[in-house]
């Protein structure tokens, strides 16, 4: 039996999922065109040939102006962003609850809620240690409010939220105060998907909740009548992969008035004097768009939710579902000739309550830790495009590798030199831990082939002893690659 037969016996909804393979002949060909593999989607989603055709034909059709004014042009471009902003809603099943305020990205829907926020001293912000570096920076902003601030830890191996640590940890609160736990619905390390039901448990305990929706609703759908979080960050990219440059905040219109913005600017304010010094903001979503919207750029927004719609998300999370189990259980498989694994998986090994992302490292026969970056351009040669690194998730890294507070002490004796290379550096002469790792991540496109062609590159690092990270050597002064022996 071949190994799609396999596959398929072991997986037979995925038959169910075909309408996608077409949608790969036609809207996604140029992938096999190039013959590229494409395993980036939490990075950023893809673009279908006919959101760009849809969305060039409404540019060329229409005369566009600065939308909020009262010309034909300005007013066609009102209609189209507010449209564009009642489809966002509508997806989210939000309509009546929330408002959406559009951003340049997620990290830019994250920063309004910590720049907003009513931090004070008394109060909390709870982060889980699994968290989008742009979560993270939160945490300024409640150290300059003088809230206390801390961290849920992840459970290991499976990197989950700790339960019993993080509603130990909500117990703190009190209630009186303003208090904000900040969390993704989908790790961008792990893929784990983190419980939802922590919304409604934080909430009844006196918190806020800002929910990192980035990497979860490429593949996963989110009910706003069904999970409620104050805050939801988005970034459009990653559902559909065009257009970049926005994404959006959901904010429940029950927590709007928590808000503060620290300052006003153009088309934010419904009055302002410059002599009377004073201004008035304007209320909802406007007081949260600072100056001009990517206008041109919006209504693409509806284009590629029509296509999430049309496509379905049931039919992508389940393709999605049956490429992570194989791929996982091929990876785990991985040995080499003297039988010792070559991969080390972080996170769940098996695709329940976790998402297609997919983070290891691959390890030669005497266990030493292969450099990831050699291994993404080597797959690039391939015509490959993985990704490495930290993927700005410190946390879940740290946890992964079971790094200590002295182990980042040592990285962070290097002062402001210290980048990732450097400290990976410095963790291989501290006993071979890694700080990064390979993450392959899968979407909407995604096939059993592409799950092939990445398994047999992995396969030609069997017994491969040339790519371990001490070839390439750094002078811990100097951070300059002093041998490199690769
Ligand atoms: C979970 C998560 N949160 C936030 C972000 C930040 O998204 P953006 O860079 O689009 O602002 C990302 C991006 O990778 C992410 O994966």
């Amino acid at each position: 039996m071949n190994s799609f037969s396999k596959f398929l016996e072991e997986h037979p909804t995925y038959s169910a999922t075909r309408t996608l393979d077409d949608l790969r002949a036609t809207e996604f060909a140029r992938l096999d065109g190039r013959g590229h593999v494409y395993l980036d989607y939490t990075g950023s989603g893809l673009y279908t040939a006919s959101q760009l055709r849809e969305h060039t034909e409404m540019l060329a059709m229409h005369v566009l102006g600065n939308p909020h004014s009262a010309s034909p042009s300005s007013t066609e471009m009102t209609r189209q962003v507010e449209r564009t902003r009642a489809s966002i809603l509508k997806y989210f099943n939000g309509t009546d609850d929330y408002t959406a305020v559009f951003t340049l990205n997620a990290s830019g829907a994250i920063k309004l809620v910590a720049e907003a926020y009513p931090f004070e001293v008394g109060g909390r912000l709870l982060l889980s240690t699994d968290n989008h570096n742009s979560v993270n920076g939160i945490r300024e902003f409640a150290s300059a409010k003088g809230a206390a601030i801390d961290y849920a830890p992840l459970t290991r191996p499976d990197l989950r939220i700790d339960m019993p640590a993080i509603e130990a940890l909500l117990a703190q609160a009190d209630p009186a105060r303003f208090n904000l736990l900040a969390f993704p619905a989908q790790s961008n390390f792990s893929g784990v998907k983190h419980p939802l039901s922590l919304v409604d448990t934080a909430h009844h305990k006196g918190w806020d909740v800002l929910l990192d929706a980035a990497a979860f609703v490429p593949t996963n759908r989110l009910d706003l009548q069904l999970v409620t979080p104050d805050f939801v960050a988005v970034s459009f990219y990653k559902m559909f992969g065009y257009p970049t440059g926005v994404g959006c905040l959901l904010i429940r219109n029950s927590a709007m008035g928590k808000l503060k913005r620290p300052w006003f600017a153009g088309g934010t304010v419904n009055f302002a004097t410059v002599q009377g010094r004073m201004h008035v903001l304007a209320p909802g979503e406007a007081g949260f768009e600072d100056g001009t919207l990517n206008f041109l750029s919006v209504p693409a927004v509806e284009i590629g939710l029509a296509h999430l719609e049309r496509t379905g998300m049931d039919t992508i999370q389940a393709r999605v579902n049956c490429l992570t189990d194989w791929l996982l259980s091929k990876m785990l498989e991985l040995r080499h000739s003297n039988g010792r694994p070559m991969v080390r998986l972080y996170g769940p090994t098996t695709s329940t309550m976790r998402g297609g992302t997919v983070t290891v490292n691959f390890y030669d026969p005497n266990g030493q830790l292969l450099d990831y970056r050699r291994i993404e351009e080597l797959a690039g040669l391939e015509g490959i495009s993985l990704r490495t690194g930290c993927f700005c998730n410190p946390g879940a890294g740290e946890t992964a590798e079971d790094l200590t507070e002295d182990d980042m002490r040592a990285g962070l004796a290097h002062g402001e030199d210290i980048t990732l290379p450097l400290f990976l550096q410095v963790m291989q002469h501290r006993g071979g831990k890694s700080a990064g790792a390979v993450r392959v991540s899968l979407g909407m496109a995604s096939n059993f082939a592409d799950i092939e062609r990445f398994l047999g590159f992995a396969s030609r690092l069997r017994d491969q002893t040339t790519l371990t990270i001490g070839l390439v050597t750094f002078d811990i002064e100097s951070c300059r690659v002093i041998r490199d022996g690769s």
